[in-house]
């Protein structure tokens, strides 16, 4: 095959560009991502009943999120089916949200439930419905479903959120970007030689000095990716000398989760949930399957140089962000410093953000580092054209396939298959 028919079959066409990444109501992508259930809302955002609502906005629609006086989530259609008020002024109480404007009040089920301006004989409040999505209180998040209800799964049991809270470190936070890129860098283990080298191992937790170390002696490392049911997962192994090899198998679990390994617990698992085609919503679970995470581990996270950045207070905002050009030192940068950039976070968000909202992907040319990322868009654009032409997928209906564990190990074993077999058993594929 020429180079250039190479080229041809991996880029992706504009408008399968489209199809990959946008998530609106009606898209096939969006149509997908509606077959699972998503971390929309963090506890404290609406910890109690008759809490304020809060604006929720999801796979770009507008939505009110709220608990009700028994304490059941609500998360209701922004605008009053009347005359399309917002409910974000709404008055959340006596087991109800009640539009301002005229009175009409909703429960969680998007029942109209009073409707204060209308005479009770039109009986007009029982012929009037929001739109309402299920949501649930699990493992931490708030999590919304939003496609037909009849065929609403069970929660999925992903490893860390079957973890007590002592084993976990939770953070949302804003990426001003699609989603679809924020995955990607996490299925590109070839960048962390490049993009976080040069970080000085006093910033960085055992963990990450160890995997720093590994990466940045093999900056080609080989890739190999096997297919399964929760999506797939790939090794890589890097050469580090004296026929010791260091492979990392890393998780995508459908649609938009990476379960990201270190050679020292905590695991890193991120799920991408599009807020819109432009913007998403990083929900990030740092999790020790073990043993509970110690509080210098937890300090290391909340100092925003490791798995997740530091946020301006009140807000999902990172402090490192585009408006303050990430902080970037080019003297720290001349230094030796890969970026000149504070943080593992801050570098994989500056350059993803940095591609544009919605990266041009039809000019880009991919090598054989990228196939894990090749290989995430195949199954997502397939996935999604075989749901519009009417396949379900099998994945949300069987909860314990999002149960896997990555692993970071360094080995002699030279063959991916081998790894597996060696440590299948923390890879838990067993439970599939
Ligand atoms: S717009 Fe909400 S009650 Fe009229
Ligand atoms: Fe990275």
């Amino acid at each position: 095959m020429s180079e250039h028919a190479n080229r041809e079959s991996v880029m992706l066409k504009p408008e399968d560009n489209e199809l990959l990444c946008r998530v609106g109501s009606g898209t096939p992508m969006g149509e997908l991502f509606r077959r699972f259930w998503v971390p929309a809302l963090i506890l404290s955002e609406i910890a109690e009943p008759d809490c304020d609502p809060v604006r929720l906005r999801l796979l770009g629609e507008d939505l009110i999120a709220f608990r009700d006086s028994d304490g059941r989530i609500g998360v209701l259609e922004e605008r009053c089916p009347h005359r399309r008020a917002s409910l974000y002024f709404g008055r959340n109480e006596e087991c109800g949200l009640r539009c301002v404007y005229h009175g009409w009040k909703f429960d969680v089920d998007g029942n109209c439930v009073d409707m204060p301006n209308e005479r009770p004989e039109t009986d007009f409040k029982h012929k009037v419905q929001i739109k309402s999505y299920a949501a649930a209180e699990w493992s931490g998040y708030i999590w919304v479903y939003m496609g037909p209800a009849d065929r609403k799964p069970p929660l999925p049991k992903f490893e860390w959120a079957t973890l007590p809270p002592t084993h976990v470190w939770q953070r949302k936070w804003h990426y001003s970007a699609n989603w679809m890129q924020g995955l990607e860098g996490e299925l590109d283990t070839c960048h962390t030689t490049f993009l976080h080298g040069g970080i000085d191992p006093a910033t960085l937790s055992p963990g990450l000095t160890e995997s720093t170390s590994n990466w940045a002696k093999d900056g080609m490392p080989e890739l190999d990716v096997r297919d399964a049911e929760h999506g797939y997962y790939y090794g890589s192994k890097r050469d580090l000398g004296d026929g010791m090899y260091n492979w990392r198998l890393t998780q995508w679990v459908l649609p938009s989760n990476s379960i990201i390994p270190h050679a020292k617990f905590p695991i890193s698992s991120r799920a991408y949930v599009p807020i819109d085609d432009e913007n998403t919503f990083v929900f990030g679970t740092s999790f020790n399957p073990e043993a509970p995470m110690t509080q210098e581990e937890r300090d290391y996270l909340e100092t925003g140089m490791g798995a997740a950045p530091k946020l301006i207070p009140g807000t999902f905002t990172p402090e490192v962000n585009k408006t303050n050009d990430y902080k970037r030192d080019r003297a720290l940068q001349r230094s030796g410093h890969a970026t000149g950039i504070p943080g593992v976070n801050n570098q994989d968000r500056a350059i993803v953000e940095a591609m544009g909202s919605i990266a041009d992907r039809e000019n880009e040319h991919l090598g054989t580092s990228d196939i894990a990322v090749i290989a995430a868009r195949r199954k997502l654009i397939k996935l999604a054209i075989e749901l519009a032409d009417g396949k379900e997928p099998d994945l949300p209906h069987n909860p314990v396939a999002f149960n896997v564990r990555p692993i970071d190990v360094t080995v002699k074993q030279n063959r991916l298959d081998d790894v597996v077999s060696c440590f299948s058993d923390k890879l838990r594929f067993a439970a599939e």
